[in-house]
This record gives C-alpha cells, structure tokens and sequence, in this order.
C-alpha cells in the first residue's frame, strides 16, 4: 500500500547539491541532491562509511553542509540562528537513535514527556501517555529502561521521537540492535508515523526489512547517491 493516494507529495527537506567534509581531508557526501516527501518513508542504504549518517544529520539540521544546501520547511539551515534551530529541532524534528538513548533514570513515560517538558508544552502527562499507547507500551509507562526488552525501548524511544508531532522523524540504524521480530515492530511503527501522522520519516540501515517497507530507497555508494527506486505505484520520483 502506498502512504497515501497523493501524487503531489510535499518536500519537507530538499537536500541540493550537498558536500560535507569533514576534518582530516574525507568527503563524506559529495555532490548530493534528494527531497524528503511528507507521508513517506525514505531509506538510506549503502556500506558502511558511504555518507548515511552525515546525510541523516544534515537532514536534521544537527551539522551543516560544506556546500550547496539544505532547506528544511523552505528554510535554509545554514541562515537559522541558534536560537531558531533550537526550535526547529524540539518543534519539528523527532530522532531515534540505535541505542535507544533514553535516559537511565527516568521511568518510560518520563522520558516520553521530557521533550514536552523542556518545550514548556501544558498537558505534557497525558499526551506522553497517549503516545505511549499508541506504541503498545501503556502498561510500561511506570518501568525504568532496565526493565524493558531492547525491542520495548526502541518502541519507547519512537514514542519520545513522536510526542511532539514533529513533521520529521529521523532514525539511525533503528533496528540495528533489535532481533528480527522487535525490530518488525519498531518500522511498523515508524511506518505508521508516515501514514497516520504524515510525517516525513527518513531511515538510515543496513536491514533488508527496513529497505523493504520504505515508499523511497536511496542507494548510496562513496558520498553520493547511487540511485532512488521508489516502492509505491507513484513513478516520476525525481531527484
Ligand atoms: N566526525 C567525523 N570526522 C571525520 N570523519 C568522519 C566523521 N564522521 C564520519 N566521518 C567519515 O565520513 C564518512 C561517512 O561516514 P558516515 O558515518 O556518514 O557513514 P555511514 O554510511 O553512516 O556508515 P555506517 O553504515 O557504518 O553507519 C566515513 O568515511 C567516515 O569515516
Ligand atoms: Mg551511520
């Protein structure tokens, strides 16, 4: 099924003609142009060291490119001031990371409520534990991180990403720590993010079932894009 019937999809980031290179002389990303549609799952694939995660970070507005440029809502994110990307990535933007990274201390629904918390957001409780339902974890809400599975923290972990209705979700390797069955469950959520919520969900892996359930697959090979196939029944993806 494709994300939706649309054949006018919106870009939420346009990548164009991007370098990043890093200290030490390495091209990381060389030449690289892409739009990121709303309500689709675009999956970066390639090896190890081919420019997944430069590009993811690019796309979230936590590094910038060395040239070209990257807009993010129409906004360029090189001319954003501190101030302004701070916003841009507690408002906008949701990141789920292969580690989970939660918060060791706090209970599962507390570390879905933080980013409200640090917004200012009111009503931060009960939307934590909307979402945390919405992932399947409700009767979770009270554990520590410890007392979870790996594939429950990463479900926690796309809950935090998600509680703030970021049009962006960004993800790392989510299922690069997750046993077969855990990680179906985690892109089925984040499949649902695109479809239910509409956001524009990019995926940086290596996992064949990540690459199998994305609407967009970009292969990338030393720094540039290889190609862009998409999944669904809407042809014409152009770069
Ligand atoms: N902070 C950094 N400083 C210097 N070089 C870096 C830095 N981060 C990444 N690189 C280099 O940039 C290139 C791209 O790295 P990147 O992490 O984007 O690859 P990747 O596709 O995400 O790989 P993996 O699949 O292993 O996660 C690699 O050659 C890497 O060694
Ligand atoms: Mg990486």
């Amino acid at each position: 099924m494709p994300a939706t019937k649309r054949s006018d999809y919106v870009s939420a980031i346009s990548v164009r003609n991007v370098t990043r290179s890093y200290d030490g002389g390495v091209e990381a990303l060389r030449g690289v142009s892409i739009e990121i549609q709303e309500g689709r799952v675009t999956a970066l694939l390639g090896r190890s060291g081919c420019g997944k995660t430069t590009l993811l970070n690019l796309c979230g507005a936590m590094d910038f490119p060395s040239s070209g440029e990257v807009l993010i809502e129409g906004h360029s994110t090189t001319a954003l001031d501190d101030a302004r990307l701070t916003s841009l990535r507690r408002g906008t933007i949701g990141f789920v990371f292969q580690a989970f990274q939660l918060l060791p201390s706090l209970t599962a629904l507390e570390n879905v409520e933080l980013p409200l918390l640090l917004a200012g957001t009111k009503g931060s409780e009960a939307r934590a534990r909307e979402i945390l339902r919405w992932v399947g974890l409700e009767e979770k809400a009270s554990a520590l991180p410890f007392q979870l599975s790996g594939g429950q923290m990463q479900r926690v972990a796309v809950a935090r990403a998600l509680v703030h209705q970021p049009k962006l979700l960004i993800a790392d390797e989510p299922t690069g720590n997750l046993d077969t069955q855990s990680g179906d469950q985690v892109l089925a959520l984040l499949r649902r993010a695109a479809d239910e919520f509409g956001a524009a969900v990019v995926i940086a892996t290596h996992s064949a079932e990540a690459a199998a359930m994305a609407d967009i697959r970009v292969r990338m090979r030393d720094g540039r894009i290889q190609g862009i196939e998409s999944g669904g029944s809407e042809p014409g993806f152009a770069q």
